[in-house]
Parts: C-alpha cells; sequence; structure tokens
C-alpha cells in the first residue's frame, strides 16, 4: 500500500507501485543508464542478494519503469553509544528521458512517508552529487578525508609505543575474525553503520572490478582491530580498503606495520576523519595530507524527539528546537533536554530558550560531526542569545568524529 494518493504534480502518465521481485532486471537497466554504467552478469548477482523488492518503490509510465529509489536497513550508532535503526537510501535514478519532471520528488515523499510509518527515527544516504538532498531535508552527517602518507618520511613520535600484537591472516580468517572488532569498533563510533553476514560476503569475495588495477586483499589483524589493503604495483601504492580498532594499541600497532610495509612508498587511505589521531603520533604530523575532504554520509531525522532523545550530549542543555520540514513537515517545536548520561526530548512550545533551525542542520548535528556555530553563521540555525549557540555547540560537538566505515 502507498503512503500518499498519486502525486498531482506529477505528469498523469506516470504511476508509483511497490517492487517485486520480477522487477529486479529492469530496475538494473533504469539504474545502469541512469549512472553510465553497463553491469556484468556477476555483478548482477551479488547486487540481487541483497535486493528487498519490499524496500523498492518504482515510478512508471505507461507500464515501463522510469524511476527507482530503494533502501538497506541497518543500525547506525548515535553518539553515547545506542545504536538505533535507520533506513539507508539507495538506488535513486530517473531515467534519461524523464528527468525534471518531480519523479524523484514524488518517489522521495513515498518512501520518507513509509519510513516515517514504519516508526524509523533517521534515515541515511550517500549522495552523487551534493545539490539534490538538502531539500528534502538531509544534512551532511559525516565526512571523507582521503589522506596519502609518504612512508618513508612518516616516523612515529619517539615516545610513541610499540604495542606489537599484528599477524597477517588469510581471507577466511579474516572472515571469521573481523565482524566482532566491526561491532565493537561500531558501538565506540558515532554514525557507524552495522554490517550484514552477506555484506562481509559480497565485501570479502573481492571481485576484480573492486580491486581499481591492484592486488587482491591483504589482512591484517590485532586482537583489539583489523586492516584490509591492496598494493598497486604500479605506483608502489598501499590502499587501505577497510579498516576498524576497538582499541588505541590496535591502532598504533597496525599503523605502525602499515607504515613499515618495504617496497611501498605512499599508503593512501579514503576515509580518515579530520581529528585522526595519526598525524599526532607522527613526529612531523604534515605526513598525513590531505589530498581530498568530501561529504560522506546524509542524513534526516524522520521523528526529531526519538532521535535527540536517544543520543548522549557533551554538556547539559536544555533548549527548544523549532524545526523547519518544509518537504516531510515532521518539524514542530521540541523540548530537548539532555546530558551525558541521558535526554529527554518531547513536543513543547516553550519553558526553554528557542533556537530555530532547519531539519537538515539538526541532521548535520545529530552524529556530533557539524559546528553548530558554523551553522548559525551559515543561517541554518538562529537564537536569540548568542550564548545558547555556544551551548548547542559544546552539547552537540562529540569526543569522536562521526564515521559510517561502510559505503551503500
Ligand atoms: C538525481 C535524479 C534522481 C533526479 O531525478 P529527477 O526526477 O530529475 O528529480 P526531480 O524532477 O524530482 O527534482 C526534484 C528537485 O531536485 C532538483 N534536482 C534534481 N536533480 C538535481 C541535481 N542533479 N542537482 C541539483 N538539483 C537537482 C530539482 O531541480 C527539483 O528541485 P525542486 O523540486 O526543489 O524545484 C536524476 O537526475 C538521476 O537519476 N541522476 C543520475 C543518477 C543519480 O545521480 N542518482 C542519485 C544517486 S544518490
Amino acid at each position: 500500500m502507498l503512503h500518499t494518493d498519486a502525486p498531482s504534480l506529477l505528469p498523469p502518465s506516470i504511476t508509483l507501485r511497490r517492487a517485486t521481485a520480477a522487477d529486479f532486471p529492469a530496475i538494473a537497466v533504469v539504474d545502469g543508464r541512469s549512472f553510465g554504467e553497463h553491469y556484468s552478469h556477476e555483478q548482477l548477482d551479488d547486487i540481487r542478494s541483497v535486493f528487498d523488492p519490499d524496500r523498492y518503490l518504482l515510478a512508471e509510465d505507461r507500464g515501463e519503469i522510469v524511476g527507482v529509489t530503494g533502501s538497506y536497513p541497518f543500525d547506525v550508532t548515535l553518539p553515547g553509544g545506542a545504536a538505533v535503526p535507520a533506513a539507508g537510501v539507495s538506488w535513486v535514478s530517473v531515467a534519461v528521458t524523464h528527468r525534471r519532471r518531480g519523479i524523484l520528488r514524488a518517489l522521495m515523499a513515498e518512501q520518507h512517508r513509509g519510513f516515517a510509518a514504519d516508526g524509523l527515527a533517521v534515515s541515511l544516504l550517500t549522495a552523487s552529487e551534493g545539490a539534490i538532498y538538502g531539500r528534502f531535508g538531509y544534512g551532511i552527517a559525516t565526512e571523507h578525508r582521503e589522506v596519502e602518507i609518504d612512508r618513508r618520511r612518516a616516523a612515529f613520535r619517539a615516545d610513541v609505543p610499540d604495542p606489537g600484537g599484528v599477524r597477517q591472516v588469510a581471507t577466511s580468517d579474516l572472515r571469521r575474525i573481523a565482524p566482532a572488532i566491526h561491532r565493537r569498533w561500531a558501538a565506540q563510533t558515532p554514525g557507524a553503520l552495522s554490517r550484514t553476514d552477506r555484506w562481509w560476503d559480497i565485501h570479502l569475495a573481492d571481485r576484480e572490478w573492486h580491486r581499481g588495477g591492484a592486488t587482491a586483499l591483504f589482512h591484517l589483524v590485532h586482537p583489539d582491530g583489523y586492516v584490509s589493503y591492496r598494493i598497486d604495483r604500479a605506483t608502489r601504492t598501499c590502499r587501505i580498503a577497510d579498516m576498524a580498532t576497538a582499541g588505541e594499541e590496535a591502532y598504533i600497532a597496525l599503523w605502525r606495520t602499515l607504515l613499515a610495509l618495504d617496497l611501498v612508498e605512499t599508503v593512501s587511505a579514503r576515509s580518515l576523519t579530520a581529528a585522526e589521531p595519526l598525524q599526532f603520533l607522527l613526529a612531523d604530523p604534515r605526513q598525513v595530507r590531505t589530498v581530498g575532504q568530501y561529504d560522506g554520509m546524509w542524513a534526516r531525522l524522520l521523528d526529531a524527539p526519538a532521535a535527540l532523545s536517544a543520543r548522549r550530549y557533551g554538556t547539559e542543555v536544555d533548549v527548544v528546537l523549532d524545526v523547519r520540514d518544509p518537504f516531510l513537515d515532521r518539524g514542530g517545536r521540541f523540548r530537548l533536554r539532555g546530558g551525558p548520561d541521558g535526554a529527554e526530548c518531547a513536543p513543547a512550545a516553550g519553558g526553554a530558550p528557542v533556537v530555530g533551525i532547519e531539519a537538515a542542520a539538526l541532521a548535520s548535528l545529530l552524529f556530533g560531526g557539524a559546528h553548530a556555530g558554523s551553522l548559525a553563521r551559515a543561517r541554518l540555525l538562529a537564537a536569540d542569545d548568542p550564548a545558547v549557540v555556544r551551548r548547542l555547540t559544546a552539547a552537540f560537538s562529540g569526543e569522536r568524529p562521526p564515521q559510517h566505515g561502510t559505503e551503500f
């Protein structure tokens, strides 16, 4: 059952419906054409194995699929460690012949009303372009920092220990060891996404098209961490493909091993955080050279009181958030009282200083990645008293920058 009547702004020949298993080949064609990709049979088999038709919504023009949106189920960690169920929107595409007629807007409206009806507090996505999703109430929640490290010049500070304990293992061993470590990392990391067994199987099948011309994966493990990497022999680069650490010794031990790889000149990583401990562990922090910085995961709140009361705050905060959400109309005034030990948030007209805030800006604050002061300067958040903005900045910022860790 759909959650809206046929959206009136769409051309009359366009209808929306839920997908069935039989739609998979046609969905893959629309998606491939939209993104400019020809999927191989092997790629399609992998994708089909995680395709749940109930989670896909289609737009049709006289029986032909012209628009798709889908989602994957995740648990996502909030600051403080609680994990909440979330929908990860994916497979968003509209046929090249049918663009800018409101098909995406209609699909998003129907899909997100469904998420809200299912009781989800948060939805997530990664964006092909930065200008698309702000209008739908999404804000940047995590960032990717791409770095290159000149291994020979990256010496550790003399006082940094060498904890050791690293072993090199085969893929079958990593498959057994890594999921539990990843769960421990996720419990400590705001924004972290849960992984399914099927995700691990596909990732570690390590298909040729994921290698970008480099070797198959190598793996290092420590009791509290692991890293998977490839070697690009042409450029003498070690490319980190996946890494998670649930303890500081593992972090140091694994980085020490990576930066000691003979025959490698550069170690590259695509998704470090802005405040990565590595740079402070080195004698010369500049050796962790940032070569790219991008938005990573985007988030939106479907149920602001539920999401805000599930997280913890760096300092005590008591405000009324006046949330503007023209897309889904799930805004309103919510009083948030929270601190390091707990929080409650419920509809309330007053009782505390009022902060006007756009839905997308609140989503950027949710995982602790954004700075309330910057959002205020960008006019996405406003309070009469500047001290309230300073308190919000302190309360929402976390000890760890958020990281989602899994692409979807
Ligand atoms: C992005 C895409 C799905 C948009 O579909 P669409 O049906 O043309 O979008 P709509 O007509 O519903 O547009 C909805 C709104 O988004 C805006 N918009 C759509 N695509 C946009 C883009 N690429 N950049 C900026 N704004 C965009 C429209 O201007 C419109 O604005 P408004 O309603 O606020 O006035 C489609 O262009 C596409 O398939 N692109 C290639 C694949 C892709 O990038 N998918 C997204 C994956 S994250």
